[in-house]
């Protein structure tokens, strides 16, 4: 497995492959891998004879007050994970590579509707961030296929909807979500958390799972789902940012007659902001 921090290599490195007919599979990540991770990593190498996973701390993503300094940089642990996971090329550049001229001079991707409400409304410029990085990673890597996680819904369809939508042709690719054994969902940020934090942790996921049962056995009272997921978050101990009952398909509330439906859910413990989501269809 090779690791490149410049355009220039990774262009030459693709250039070979794509000229001897190889496929290619592209995983963005921001690193501090997980589990998560090399499952995405590991589906991507059952399709494409070379694996490139992008490694990308992307400060365009990141508000000004949020955690992109602390974010835990480790390209060499993260490189073990990605050689035995079947990955080829690993893509680590520097932030000077990606945004030469700074982030204010940066032409950026704008996704509306589905960017905008959710951890778009908490986090204005987030998925701007993302889908301008993401974009870039499609036109620098060009892949057939790229592979995203699904604990970031919104993200992936944001992600699907900006890949329709510029006509880029990469297939878009959605893996579930891996979690401990305990139901929390795998996340870079959970080393955040202090060992008292981690042990309320899956609350979030215990409460998606009792509000999809209400779901199922027909309550459509939507509203009030959302406030009580909201009680039994901060009774144990959570901040909740929000949680949404959504359409599956356009993340907009969902009506009582919705057949496919997402729990999604933001929260903070101290200051870790955790995210989930659980999709029924009913
Ligand atoms: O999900 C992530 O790790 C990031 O948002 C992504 C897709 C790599 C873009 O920076």
């Amino acid at each position: 497995m090779r690791t490149v921090h410049s355009l220039k290599e990774l262009r030459s490195m693709l250039r070979s492959a794509r000229q001897q007919g190889k496929t290619i599979g592209l995983v963005p990540t921001m690193g501090n891998l997980h589990e998560g991770h090399v499952s995405l990593v590991r589906k991507a190498s059952e399709a494409a004879d070379v694996v490139v996973t992008s490694i990308f701390v992307n400060p365009m993503q990141f508000g000004a007050n949020e955690d992109l300094d602390k974010y835990p940089r480790t390209l060499a642990e993260d490189q073990d994970k990605l050689a035995s996971a079947g990955n080829t090329l690993v893509f680590a550049p520097s932030p000077e590579e990606i945004y030469p001229e700074g982030l204010a001079r940066q032409t950026k991707v704008v996704v509306p509707d589905v960017s905008e409400s959710h951890c778009g409304a908490s986090r204005p410029g987030h998925f701007e961030g993302v889908a301008t990085v993401v974009t870039m990673l499609f036109n620098m890597v060009q892949p057939d296929f790229a592979v995203f996680g699904e604990k970031d819904f919104q993200q992936l369809a944001v992600i699907r909807k900006l890949t329709r939508d510029l006509l880029i042709p990469v297939e878009i690719i959605g893996a579930p979500t891996v979690r401990e054994d305990d139901g929390l969902a795998k996340s870079s940020r959970n080393g955040f958390l202090s060992k008292q934090e981690r042990a309320i942790a899956p609350v979030v996921y215990q409460t998606l799972a009792n509000i999809a049962t209400q779901l199922t056995q027909g309550r459509t009272d939507h509203d009030s789902l959302e406030r009580e997921a909201c009680e039994a978050l901060s009774q144990a101990g959570l901040r909740p940012d929000y949680f949404n009952i959504v359409n599956s398909h356009t993340l907009e509330p969902a009506t009582a007659t919705d057949q496919e439906i997402t729990l999604l859910v933001a929260a903070f413990l101290g200051t870790t902001r955790l995210i989930d989501n659980l999709s029924i269809t009913r």
